[in-house]
């Protein structure tokens, strides 16, 4: 196995844009993991299905085209709030597994980020990563995001939207959002992301030294 790094955290937490940086200064490609189960809400939705559908949800995620993983519209609010519903479902979860994992097989080894990289997907990642900052700086972050990509929206909205998402994937029996026993904590309240992807690149760099991969 190359040198994976897992990377998890709740909604707006910085994980998605610590991702992308390391795996430039790494070498390594990223793996949006939340981009699937945004895709599998997408697919649902677009069919008329209910997102608290298991079933309809399993058949989503079984005839999950890879390509639509790029498709901006996935990155909406509404599409985040969506895919927490669908990622209740354990047998949708599990369909998923595979390409996660497959990704993260291939040589050099990958950057993957998501809820339960660490604790259940790549369990032998080399450097886990659990991302953390307060509810009401991930609100403030993720309404530059929406107004950056041109949707309007409030932030006391967001903020409840974090809450109820944070709860929702906190709660759920299956693979719950929880820091892995071995993940080093990284709370990025009071960090701009320049001084958030410096204490990165250490935990990976440490990691990396420890895993003889230097
Ligand atoms: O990271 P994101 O906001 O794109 O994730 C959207 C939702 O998908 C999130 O609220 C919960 C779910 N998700 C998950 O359950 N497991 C993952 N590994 C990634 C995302």
């Amino acid at each position: 196995m190359g040198f994976v790094v897992a990377i998890d955290g709740p909604a707006g937490s910085g994980k998605g844009t610590l991702a992308a940086r390391l795996g430039a200064a790494l070498g390594l490609p990223v793996f949006d993991s939340g981009l699937l189960y945004r895709a599998v809400a997408a697919a649902v939705l677009a069919a008329g299905w209910n997102p608290d559908d298991e079933a309809a949800c399993v058949k989503a995620a079984r005839g999950l085209d890879p390509r639509v993983l790029a498709d901006p519209a996935l990155r909406s609010a509404a599409m985040g709030e969506a895919a927490s519903r669908v990622a209740v479902h354990p047998a949708v979860r599990h369909v998923l597994i595979d390409i996660q994992r497959s990704f993260a097989a291939r040589e050099p080894g990958a950057v993957v980020d998501g809820r339960d990289i660490g604790t259940v997907i790549l369990k032998d990642a080399q450097a886990k990563i659990f991302i953390t900052a307060s509810p009401e700086a991930r609100a403030a972050r993720r309404w530059a995001q929406l107004r950056g990509q041109g949707e309007h929206a409030l932030y006391d909205e967001i903020l409840a939207d974090i809450r109820r998402r944070d709860a929702r994937d906190e709660a759920r029996t299956a693979a719950p959002l929880k820091p892995a026993p071995d993940a080093v904590l990284l709370d990025t309240t009071d960090l701009s992301i320049d001084a958030a992807f410096d204490a990165a690149r250490r935990i990976v760099e440490a990691a990396r030294a420890r895993s003889g991969q230097a």
